[in-house]
């Protein structure tokens, strides 16, 4: 007899309650017990349980014939039908792990791992090249004994430009292109968007006093728009302060400097005068070029064969009256200070001739020009844009 075909419906006299002192209740067990043992695996498993457990099973059928008998006739079979139950769930629940741990043995008999194979690129974000450039300024600077200071964005009339000598109806204000904000300030002084890193100085010099040596890199703001000029771009001040500074001080920087940023000891350096309100004297810095695969390559003097001068960037010796209303005795302080686009730096180094998809978010324009986080910044190992 199998087990398996032991339904209520087949067997009358299972159905009847009758016979079940008849029923071998033992032989079953076995019968089950020895089928679960030989399951192979899940699925069979699986189909053994709902054979004797399920809800037409076989084992639910005999439970059923309980409620057919006699008290006398239930009391003597009940346990059996119980026991033979539990042995039955109990077996599968073993089986069942032991099919699993049979599995897994398998699996890691077969299944090796290449060590040697490469890892899937894990796509990584990568270092836009205006921080890129600002992190090589900060670390060029730092060997000259240079501090960041840092300034607020949304800045006051009174720092971006009375303190630096440019009163109310002061015709450079006219230069700088303003974004004001519509409300006046509660000092009375209007609130804009600074315009250039400058305000930093003052603040700085208020804040800390003399000796000082600072650069100020970060954001600033103009109402201006084309393929050079960006309504935000990024600037980094330069200042120092302490006794007996001269423009030879400001020259030897600002070489030391340029030379060491774009990787070159041939950086020739030319000094025009110039006009800042807040420098006194004032000197435009002009760098020797040369046109290289149509690309504008540092080096050189402007005065050489097939070199000219390129305007870098603006400077001087700060101005009394800055120095005055910055809380500093001008007889016995004085200092330089200079003022250059990063932005522009990232350009004639990496080499891009658009300013405006420097601020555009293009995935395209970063991928090619990003730098990997791991290989940056290398003023001493040479940088490497990924262009
Ligand atoms: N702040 C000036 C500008 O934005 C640059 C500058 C800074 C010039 C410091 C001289 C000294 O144009």
């Amino acid at each position: 007899m199998r087990f398996v075909s032991i339904t209520p419906n087949e067997r009358p006299e299972i159905k009847s309650g009758r016979a079940n002192n008849q029923v071998d209740y033992a032989a079953i067990e076995q019968e089950a017990l020895s089928r679960i043992e030989g399951a192979g695996d899940p699925e069979a498993l699986e189909g053994l349980r709902v054979e004797f457990l399920g809800k037409q099973g076989s084992i639910s059928g005999l439970l059923k014939t309980l409620g057919k008998m006699t008290p006398e006739e239930r009391q003597q079979t009940g346990p059996k039908i119980h026991g033979l139950r539990e042995m039955v769930t109990g077996a599968l629940a073993s089986r069942k792990t032991a099919l699993e741990a049979a599995a897994l043995e398998l699996r890691l008999a077969s299944e090796t791992i290449d060590l040697s194979l490469p890892a899937p690129d894990v796509p990584t974000g990568s270092v836009h090249p205006v921080s890129q450039v600002m992190d090589e300024l900060a670390e060029i600077f730092a060997d000259l004994g240079f501090a960041v200071a840092s300034g607020p964005e949304i800045e006051d009339d009174w720092h971006n430009f009375t303190a630096l000598n440019m009163p109310e109806s002061h015709p450079a204000r006219a230069m700088h292109d303003t974004f004001y904000f519509p409300d006046d300030a509660p000092n009375g002084g209007r609130m804009l968007l600074r315009t250039h890193t400058s305000p930093v100085q003052v603040r700085t010099m208020l804040a800390q006093g003399a000796p000082l040596r600072i650069i100020a890199p970060g954001r600033v703001y103009r109402s201006d728009s084309d393929a050079t000029h960006t309504p935000m771009f990024h600037q980094v001040e330069g200042l120092v302060i302490d006794r007996d500074i001269h423009l030879g001080h400001l020259k030897w920087t600002l070489e030391t400097f340029l030379k060491a940023f774009f990787e070159r000891e041939d950086i020739v350096l030319r000094l025009r005068p110039s006009y800042f309100p807040f420098t006194e004297p004032s000197v435009e810095v002009d760098v020797g070029f040369a046109v290289e695969k149509g690309r504008r390559v540092l080096g050189g003097s402007g005065d050489d064969p097939g070199h000219a001068w390129m305007e870098m960037l603006g400077s001087g010796m700060v101005n009394r009256r800055v120095l005055e209303m910055s809380g500093l005795d001008p007889d016995e302080w004085q200092g330089f200070a200079f003022g250059v686009g990063v932005d522009r730096l990232a350009m004639l180094k990496y080499g891009m001739d658009d300013l405006r998809p420097f601020f555009d978010g293009d995935l395209r324009w970063l991928r090619h020009y990003g730098f990997s986080s791991f290989d940056q910044p290398t003023l001493s190992g040479g940088v490497g844009a990924r262009a």
